[in-house]
């Protein structure tokens, strides 16, 4: 059985697009087969932190919600040097279609989720990865609802945690994901109790890791995926606690 996961956080910044690349790689080396799917076609971050496995004139998700290509065309080895053979990546827009072009036009909203599935069919996947825009445009909103597992990444200051109530709102009205909530950006990687209590009140759940402020991940420059270069960082130690609390009593991730 498969798995959906998608990475959400209210404001943006706050790390979603570093985690799920990260959290996707994790997965991908430990043997899962993996598609990471940037959904922020406003802000795409995944074909740059991928930049080698995204020709220029490639397709992207936007081509195939506008109705230029199937989804299978948008679909790219990941990290094919580093031999992993089941990791691949779909881009949110290429230089063919623009951002304004997808907004200006719109496209059917079900037309992602359908995607979504094919994906997982066609790539036999065990775990579907989704990075979000901020906030909840269509795509987000169509992702989360779509997600078997809500990773919400959010900083522990008072303009991220304000936006807690909404989105914990939102994900049960769209019924039922299992939420992880991880603490990103902390300086020392220490959560002093108070604020531990203060996370964990706003989004009403225990915090699932506290993801350590790591001043290397500025130094790597994007050039390579921080959990490559420093695997035995703690932030590295995070995000496999994240990947262990989504597959906890699910059938598509063996941990
Ligand atoms: N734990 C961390 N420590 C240091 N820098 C981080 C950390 N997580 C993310 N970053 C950096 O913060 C910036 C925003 O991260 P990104 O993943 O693009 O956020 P989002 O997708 O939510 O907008 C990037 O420059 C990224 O390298
Ligand atoms: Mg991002």
């Amino acid at each position: 059985m498969s798995q959906i996961i998608a990475v959400h956080s209210y404001r943006g910044g706050t790390g979603k697009s570093s985690t799920a690349a990260n959290l996707a790689l994790i997965l991908a080396s430990t043997g899962h087969r993996v598609a990471l799917v940037d959904t922020d076609i406003q802000t795409p971050a995944l074909d740059v932190m991928f930049g080698a496995a995204v020709p220029p004139a490639g397709r992207s998700l936007a081509d195939y919600l506008i109705g230029r290509c199937e989804i299978e065309d948008a679909v790219y080895p990941a990290e094919a040097d580093a031999g992993h053979d089941g990791f691949f990546l779909v881009p949110a827009r290429s230089r063919a279609a623009g951002s304004n072009e997808i907004m200006g036009r719109g496209y059917d909203v079900g037309l992602l989720r359908e995607g979504f599935d094919r994906l997982i069919d066609s790539l036999a996947l065990d775990v579907l990865l989704l990075d979000t825009h901020a906030g909840f445009n269509n795509e987000t909103v169509t992702a989360m609802a779509c997600s078997d597992s809500l990773v919400i990444v959010t900083r522990a200051d008072r303009l991220d945690l304000a936006g807690a109530r909404e989105t914990m709102a939102l994900a049960q009205r769209l019924g039922g994901a299992r939420i992880s909530v991880a603490v990103n950006m902390v300086p020392d990687g220490e959560v002093h109790t108070r604020l531990r209590d203060e996370v964990e009140s706003a989004y009403d759940t225990r915090l699932t890791a506290v993801l350590p402020y790591a001043p290397e991940m500025v130094s790597l420059a994007g050039e390579r995926l921080f959990s490559t270069a420093y695997p035995h960082h703690p932030l590295v130690a995070g995000y496999r606690k994240i990947i262990s609390e989504v597959s906890n009593g699910t059938t598509g991730i063996r941990r």
